[in-house]
């Protein structure tokens, strides 16, 4: 029977992926944790949450084992503008995080889910249809980590037989929670003040081009590609997956077809902004649609009316 641990459930990715697993794999079988406490009431009480925290190889190790967990969806990371101004804090828990899981993976015999990202590309990246296996210079601490992780997570398969797995998240824009300190976090910022009726100032600038995904889509391809039958899988992590690609202008314009009043203006920031002229513009994940069926269900236009809908009656309930 799948135990499942979800380390940063706390985040905006885990704050969604715990609720999703629990209702396919049952609510005491997810054991969420985190290092923020409390959790949010959806996640305390649909089932269990424990402190942790990932440098603690031992807490890790330990709570691995007291709840007999065979699969690992190791959420907890430090993102891009956050790492910038701290990387030897973003090494710390991106890497050395990592690495304990892998290591108790390798011990107990867990399966692994790695989420990497757009940020593992650089400059020297093909920036248009960027191929799954390209030349990958990132140039930020985050994109080092993410991968460093991937190759990491492929070493642990390849040498120890863990069955590691991941993708290349492009921007995530959810209603849950908000993203923690990223580049792309002007994606989900942008529908708090649309809805708010306040002015937005966009800290990249107006042709900023990124792949972008929606949540339910990024929580698909997570479920997806680790219930694929491995054999099918060539690349096993780090799989390009995107869903959209747009720039800040678009989006605006995207947003004034619902709230015609809304207004947007620049104020670039120039950490944020050269990172995101370092990532590319738009991925190609065809290799992750031909060997485990990936494909978008949001574009732009549907994920714009979802995310105010949901946006607006969450905000109206005071959450
Ligand atoms: N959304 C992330 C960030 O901006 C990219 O993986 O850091």
């Amino acid at each position: 029977m799948t135990r499942i641990l979800i380390t940063g459930a706390t985040g905006q990715i885990g704050s969604e992926l715990t609720l999703a697993l629990r209702d396919i794999y049952g609510q005491e079988q997810v054991v969420a944790s985190g290092r923020k406490h409390p959790p949010s009431t959806a996640i305390r009480e649909s089932g269990p949450f424990v402190y942790l925290d990932v440098t603690d190889s031992r807490g890790l190790a330990e709570l691995v084992a007291s709840h007999n967990i065979d699969t690992i969806y190791h959420l907890a990371s430090l993102l891009s503008a956050v790492a910038e101004a701290h990387p030897q804090r973003a090494w710390q828990v991106n890497m050395d995080g990592l690495t304990n899981v892998l290591e108790v993976a390798r011990k107990q015999g867990c399966r692994v889910f790695f989420p990497s990202s757009i940020g593992v590309f650089g400059p020297t990246t093909p920036p248009d249809h960027t191929p799954q296996d390209t030349i990958q210079q990132p140039t930020t601490i985050y994109g080092i980590t993410k991968l460093s992780g991937e190759l990491l997570c492929n070493y642990y398969y390849k040498r120890f037989g863990v069955d590691c797995r991941g993708v290349r998240y492009p921007g995530l824009i959810s209603h849950v929670t908000r993203p923690g300190g990223g580049t792309t976090d002007y994606a989900v910022e942008i529908f708090y003040a649309a809805l708010s009726g306040v002015p937005y100032t966009c800290f990249l600038g107006p042709d900023t081009r990124l792949d972008m995904m929606y949540m339910p889509d990024a929580i698909r391809a997570a479920v997806t590609l680790m219930e694929t039958e491995g054999s099918r899988l060539s690349h096993r992590n780090g799989y390009n997956i995107t869903a959209m690609s747009f720039s800040p202008e678009e989006l605006a314009t995207a947003i004034r077809k619902h709230i015609p009043t809304f207004s947007m203006r620049y104020e670039v920031d120039p950490v944020r902004q050269a990172i995101a002229d370092s990532w590319p513009r738009s991925m190609d994940d065809s290799v992750a649609r031909r060997e485990w069926g990936w494909q978008p269900h949001f574009a732009m236009a549907e994920m714009v009316s979802d995310m105010l809908a949901k946006l607006n009656s969450s905000m109206e309930k005071g959450e």
